[in-house]
């Protein structure tokens, strides 16, 4: 069908090339590609309807105490019902590619077997009407939200989880792959597993370091096996995974905390990468002798790792700074305390550290470690809390200036030869913030979560359509 060629079309005009002319500060190439990003549990509601069912976060969200104001996703933003007029947002904005997220307990509501049609069946509607409004859709597998039954037979750390989740790629691949020109395998694999099951502040809840390390290598299987079934269901889907990353600032010069930022720079930034890209873990995290009994490695998975990913997904909000923490923080030989977004400077207003430069620099270092690979920035953003004036109109200048620094940071390092043709604003709605409940906004467009209904457009929203017209920070 037409949209079919629209998709691929798309794709083959994104390959990464370097800009001819260096480019002017703040500019961007030709054929940038400019969107915004949501996630479904974050903004679908509808949380038991259709056939969906039950996920980690909605059994965490809906147990007392966990989340700010004992908030949850049963309704968020009612995309589910509202997705046209998110397209419609994203389309005034005048984006070309919108991030998405499928839920699995929607498409397998127990976490395995058929596929439930109703699920699958709005996906379908959101990705044709993000095609027919000239969007480029670009769904990521996993944002967060494990079928609860999943996690009742022990969840990421039970390394069969790797082929379940296997399984329904699969079927998605196979409803979505004919309007599909590419898909992210897993958004932050680090958040979910550490504050998933070390931290416990997010779903599941748990906290034990040691089930922690087994879920990333549960998860790290997971992506190769994925892998291989996206590319059997459709060999021409382009296929990549979103990582978190930041730059990893010692506390002190002393020679300990620069180790131990070293050690955690690995954790973080390259420990669901080397090992699709390599076949191996990095050195130097975890003591050599004890690796493979931590992480329940076995003969042959070097072989199930590998993902020859056809571009990675960066997500950039703060830089951490590290301390080497002699008592130890669970995980063996770690050895780190670490803190995102400490010091003393500017913030955003859920404490997060603002650093542009932080952005700079680690798109300088994931250039090298991506292998020409291209990158899509698929998150960047901040927390401003804004809510509507008199007149009904969001003044978040704030946001704007966040975004007006990053943006020239982004145009830097591709002038400096990073390959990033994407980028997506998170997010394009206030929405659902995980352990922060509805406390935090990062839209470009505001939602008020009493009346459903009500969506605007703040004035970051409007700058940002500037920008993407013009391709080049204004
Ligand atoms: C990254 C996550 O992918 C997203 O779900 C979250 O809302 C933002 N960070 C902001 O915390």
């Amino acid at each position: 069908s037409m949209l079919v060629r629209h998709a691929d079309g798309l794709a083959d005009a994104l390959a990464a090339k370097a800009p001819d002319a260096p480019l002017a500060e703040g500019a961007f190439p030709a054929g940038f590609l400019w969107g915004a990003a949501t996630a479904a549990y974050q903004v679908e509601g509808a949380w038991n309807i259709d056939g969906r069912g039950e996920s980690i976060w909605d059994r965490f969200a809906h147990t007392p105490g966990k989340i700010k104001r004992d908030a949850n996703g049963d309704v968020a933003c009612d995309s589910y019902h509202r997705y046209r007029e998110d397209i419609a947002l994203l389309k005034r904005l005048g984006v070309k590619s919108y991030r998405y997220s499928i839920a699995w307990p929607r498409v397998q509501p127990g976490g395995k077997g058929a596929a439930n049609a109703k699920g699958l069946d709005y996906y379908k509607r959101l990705t044709d009407a993000t095609l027919e409004a000239g969007i480029r859709p670009f769904p990521t597998l996993y944002h967060w939200d494990l079928p609860q039954p999943l996690e009742d037979a022990g969840g990421w750390p039970n390394r069969d989880t790797a082929q379940r989740f296997a399984d329904y790629v699969r079927l998605v691949a196979d409803a979505l792959g004919d309007r599909i020109g590419q898909c992210a395998i897993f958004n932050e694999p680090k958040t979910f597993t550490h504050v998933g099951y070390w931290q416990g502040t997010h779903a599941p809840g748990r906290k034990d370091p040691l089930a922690m390390l087994r879920a990333t290598h549960t998860v790290n299987l997971a992506q190769g096996l994925a892998y291989r079934a996206l590319k059997a269901s459709k060999a021409s889907l382009k296929v990549g995974g979103v990582i978190d990353v930041a730059p990893m600032n010692p506390a002190t010069d002393s020679a300990a905390d620069r180790a131990a930022a070293e050690r955690w720079y690995r954790f973080l930034n390259l420990w669901f990468l080397y090992p699709a890209l390599r076949g191996a873990y990095p050195d130097g995290v975890l003591p050599s002798a004890q690796q493979a009994s931590l992480l329940g490695w076995r003969d042959g998975d070097a072989d199930i790792v590998r993902a020859d990913l056809d571009f990675v997904g960066l997500n950039y909000y703060s830089p951490w700074i590290v301390r080497h923490a002699p008592e130890g923080n669970g995980v063996p030989g770690l050895d780190t305390q670490a803190d995102w977004a400490a010091g003393g400077g500017a913030k955003a207003d859920n404490g997060w550290a603002i650093d542009a430069q932080g952005f700079y620099a680690i798109l300088k270092d994931m250039a090298a470690h991506t292998g020409g690979r291209p990158l899509e920035i698929a998150e960047n953003g901040a927390a401003y809390n804004e809510g509507p004036d008199a007149q009904g109109r969001v003044r978040d200048a704030r946001r704007i200036d966040w975004l007006r620094q990053h943006l020239n940071a982004l145009s830097r390092a591709i002038r400096d030869g990073v390959p990033v043709r994407a980028y997506h604003c998170w997010s394009l709605l206030d929405n659902f913030e995980w352990a922060e409940g509805y406390t935090q906004r990062f839209g470009l467009v505001y939602v008020d979560f009493d009346r459903g209904d009500k969506r605007i457009v703040k004035d970051s929203g409007e700058w940002y359509a500037k920008v993407v017209a013009a391709n080049r920070v204004v």
